[in-house]
């Protein structure tokens, strides 16, 4: 990353209102007091002790989810700057929606909870792993049998998309429902949060453990989502279809950042699993490219859809943008040639979002880069977090980890088995230059 296209967005960030913050993007010290003046604004306005299942105030119940990715954006703000103020309540929390069966699926949410909300606490888990967080604690002081090991906790919820997808295979030709319980509301629907949310959980675990099964599992995975349309063959990834109705043949071709960023983060493991495979490569190339066409103004800074023709984002939609930089951020730290690319969209959106923070508060019209501008609520909160949080990643020492026995992944490495491209591997980078053409033609 260039240091003088940070010291102009120093400068940049110095012109704007004295109530906001200003992000010099070439300081780290000045990145981690404004990520930790907007955690402590997460924490502090929306955290509820008295919450026995240590989740954040939702405006509503079946908001559990948001929990999860909320601890996620903690999780990542202790692990870049060792500021240590919430790792307890965040283990706390962890350790209570853990369940019966050690996968995130707990009692308390059997009212609601879908595979894509399960997905969302499983992350906590899988980013725990890959950076060797302290372990779960032990209740009763170890007293009693207790699990505390993060990749347990990763490969449980693996297990249970397993027999989801098998139990789940009568439509569409595969993929797991939105809903794992017949009577939800939801139950008739296939999307891309949950089959990505799948993909990603089977490719960050064969990152890390060296697995092919998880790997076998990642490759169908997407297989699927591009065959059925989810993941298209220009790499918009849309929300999903009915099944069982229409059989994922009347596709709702909404996209939001977040299905986005969930395949891009499990192709960008399995371009690291594999150790530098092409196609793998290719295929994170493309998603980069089109979220950029379709997340990012000219200007470079993150939106989302809902945001235009009068910022109608309720809190779930406010929050999506918190994944697409988080995985952002770490796509680029594990595919080295969407580095430059990501750097420079995550800069000036974080200069941005930084501008829409007075006090510990921020908005969720990052484009506007004023004090408060826009809505003001739970995910905006997350959002402006990992925004921000995310150019540490970009300048982290922190090393990803690799299970102790893990194969190292081979360099460099074959084309995937598994997909048709991987039969013409010399074609592999035709797609990508025809593909970066494509979007400067049409933008
Ligand atoms: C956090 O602390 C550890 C141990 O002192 C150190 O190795 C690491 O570099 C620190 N990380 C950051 C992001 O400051
Ligand atoms: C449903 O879609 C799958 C995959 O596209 C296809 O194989 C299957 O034949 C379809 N089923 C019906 C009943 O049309
Ligand atoms: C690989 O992962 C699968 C799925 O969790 C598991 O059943 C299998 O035992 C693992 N294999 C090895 C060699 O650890
Ligand atoms: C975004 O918000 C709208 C409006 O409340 C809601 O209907 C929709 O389900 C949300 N989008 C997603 C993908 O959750």
């Amino acid at each position: 990353m260039g240091k003088v296209s940070r010291i102009g967005l120093a400068t940049a960030a110095l012109a704007s209102v004295s109530t906001a913050y200003t992000l010099a993007a070439d300081n780290d010290v000045t990145i981690k007091d404004t990520a930790s003046q907007i955690a402590k604004g997460l924490f502090d306005t929306y955290y509820d002790p008295a919450a026995t299942t240590g989740q954040f105030k939702q405006p509503e119940s079946w908001f559990w989810w948001l929990s999860g990715t909320a601890w996620n954006g903690l999780l990542d703000y202790t692990l870049l700057t060792n500021d240590t103020t919430y790792k307890k309540p965040l283990l706390d929390a962890i350790y209570k929606n853990v369940g019966e069966n050690f996968d995130f699926v707990p009692a308390s949410q059997a009212s609601w909870e879908a595979n894509d909300d399960q997905a969302y606490w499983v992350y906590n888990a899988l980013t725990a792993m890959e950076y060797s967080f302290d372990p779960l604690p032990c209740p009763g002081g170890g007293s009693s049998p207790c699990e505390t090991d993060w990749v347990k906790l990763g490969s449980n919820a693996f297990d249970r998309f397993v027999s989801r997808w098998n139990a789940d295979a009568g439509t569409c030709g595969g993929g797991l429902k939105w809903q794992f319980t017949p009577s939800a509301k939801g139950y008739d629907y296939k999307n891309s949060v949950t089959n990505g949310g799948f993909f990603q959980t089977a490719a960050r675990l064969a990152r890390y453990t060296g697995n092919q099964t998880y790997a076998d599992w990642a490759i169908k995975v997407w297989d699927w989502s591009t065959s059925v349309g989810f993941v298209t063959s220009d790499f918009r990834v849309i929300d999903g279809a009915g099944d069982e109705k229409f059989n994922c043949t009347q596709p709702d071709k909404n996209e939001w950042t977040y299905n986005s960023a969930t395949y891009m983060m499990g192709a960008a493991n399995m371009y690291a699993f594999t150790g530098g495979d092409k196609v793998w490569e290719q295929r994170v190339q493309g998603l980069v490219n089109t979220a950029k066409k379709q997340f990012f103004t000219q200007d470079g800074i993150m939106r989302e859809a809902c945001e235009n023709n009068g910022n109608r984002c309720n809190t779930d939609n406010t929050s999506f943008k918190s994944s697409l930089a988080r995985w952002m951020a770490r796509t680029a730290i594990l595919v080295p040639s969407v580095k430059q690319t990501i750097t420079d969209l995550l800069e000036k959106s974080a200069t941005a979002a930084a501008k829409t923070c007075s006090g510990s508060t921020c908005g969720n019209l990052w484009t506007a880069a004023a004090p408060s501008a826009g809505k003001q609520d739970f995910g905006t909160q997350l959002s402006a977090l990992e925004i921000v949080q995310s150019l540490l990643v970009l300048d982290a020492t922190l090393k990803l980890a690799t299970a102790a026995g893990a194969a190292q992944p081979p360099t460099p490495a074959q084309p995937s088995a598994s997909s048709p491209a991987a039969a013409q591997p010399t074609e592999s980078a035709k797609p990508q230059i025809k593909f970066v053409k494509s979007v400067h033609k049409t933008s």
